[in-house]
């Protein structure tokens, strides 16, 4: 069948919106109308080369859409589901989901190829080459054939602008808080950068009881929606401007966890977001970048102040459980999403809506695609 969606062909190209062809749905796959797309930032990484992912790839993981056809023995979904389409999958079975880690599910090896789990493309462009689609998904693309193991059925009168968030910018954000960061009530929680995913981790530190929820971020809008909207006490432009409040809040001694969630690190942030934390504090790292060597710390001040670092992919969520769960939150008011979308977009307009992004106008870009 033909599929519309926007592909990355080279390193620092432009997103170029095509028509392509789509396979059927084979075993375990199901065929997927895409109503709504996330613009998430990682997506911009794979355009610019922090991932490092072969291209030409089909973008977009953080979708929501209808469950139009299944291959054969799909189990999860069913033709006319409403679905999210996480970007890891969880099988439920190996040693990791089976200990409740499904965000590194050993389904997720090769996974950055964007080919389907028997290794073969669906998508293919016009001169008939095939190619991946970004986590096996292609959200960019208006129709899409994803492993069943990375769509979740979610309730049919959630809107789709809302739910796609559910596939990556809110369960990142918020579990980064609350299962990577382990926010207590009382805490003092730093989040360096109020995008997408910062303003799930500010909700999650909120939500989780955090006394004072700093955000920081360069941009006066991403500051004014941090306090607004999604729970933060404190907003600061620089971490080295938050500070000398964290010191008053803390008698001293320093943030109980610092999130990162910056559009992408530098190699000096992450010695910033260390030195802001107490002794047993807990740095996370959930944003992406620094390619360019190791990360700088001081080794003696991890050691006698037993601090922690620790990475985080999709906030250590489970998508099978948080998704749901979330989602509840959100209908019960607990959980604002609607503040989180600032602009719709049509997918011609993708370059513009990632220009929004950088230009930062937005808290979170959707595209709603046509079909
Ligand atoms: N680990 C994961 O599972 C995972 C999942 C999704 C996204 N990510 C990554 O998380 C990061 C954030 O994604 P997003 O979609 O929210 O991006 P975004 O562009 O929407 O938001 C980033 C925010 O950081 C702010 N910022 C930039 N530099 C800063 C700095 N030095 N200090 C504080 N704030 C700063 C920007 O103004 C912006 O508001 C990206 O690197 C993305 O790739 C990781
Ligand atoms: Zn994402
Ligand atoms: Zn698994």
């Amino acid at each position: 069948m033909k599929a519309r969606g926007a592909v990355i062909h080279g390193i620092g190209e432009k997103w170029s919106v095509e028509d392509m062809e789509l396979d059927e749905p084979k075993e375990g796959e199901v065929l997927i109308k895409v109503m709504a797309t996330g613009l998430c930032h990682s997506d911009e990484h794979l355009r610019t080369g922090d991932l490092g992912q072969p291209l030409p790839l089909v973008g977009g993981h953080e979708g929501a859409g209808i469950v139009e056809a299944v291959g054969p023995n799909v189990t999860r979904v069913k033709v006319g589901d409403h679905v999210s389409t996480y970007y890891l999958p969880a099988c439920g079975t190996c040693r990791w989901c089976a200990s409740g880690m499904q965000f590194i599910c050993d389904n997720g090896k090769d996974m950055f190829e964007g080919m389907m789990l028997d290794g073969t493309p669906r998508f293919h462009l016009s001169d008939g080459r095939g190619i991946g689609a970004m986590q096996r998904l292609g959200t960019f693309s208006n129709w899409l054939v994803a492993p069943e193991m990375e769509c979740q059925k979610i309730d049919d009168d959630i809107p789709f602008e809302y739910a796609c968030l559910m596939s990556c910018g809110l369960p990142t954000g918020w579990g980064s808080a609350v299962n990577a960061g382990g926010v207590q009530p009382g805490d003092v929680s730093i989040i360096m950068g109020a995008g997408g995913v910062g303003s799930g981790a500010v909700q999650g530190a909120a939500q989780a009881g955090a006394r004072v929820v700093i955000a920081v971020d360069p941009v006066e809008f991403k500051r004014a929606k941090a306090l607004e909207s999604f729970g933060a006490t404190h907003a600061f432009a620089t971490i080295e401007e938050a500070m000398p409040f964290v010191h008053e809040q803390t008698n001293g001694q320093g943030a109980d966890q610092t999130i990162m969630t910056m559009g992408r690190m530098e190699l000096d942030d992450m010695q910033k977001a260390f030195d802001s934390v107490r002794k047993m504090g807990t740095v996370v790292v959930t944003t992406i970048g620094v390619n360019e060597g190791p990360i700088p710390i001081n080794p003696l001040d991890l050691t006698i102040f037993c601090k922690q670092l620790r990475g985080a992919i999709f906030g250590l969520s489970n998508p099978t459980k948080d998704i749901p769960r979330l989602l509840a939150d959100y209908k019960a008011g607990r959980l604002n999403l609607q503040d989180m979308v600032t602009t719709t977009y049509s997918i011609d307009d993708i370059n513009l809506a990632y220009d929004d992004m950088y230009a930062g106008k937005n808290i979170r870009g959707v595209i709603l695609h046509e079909h």
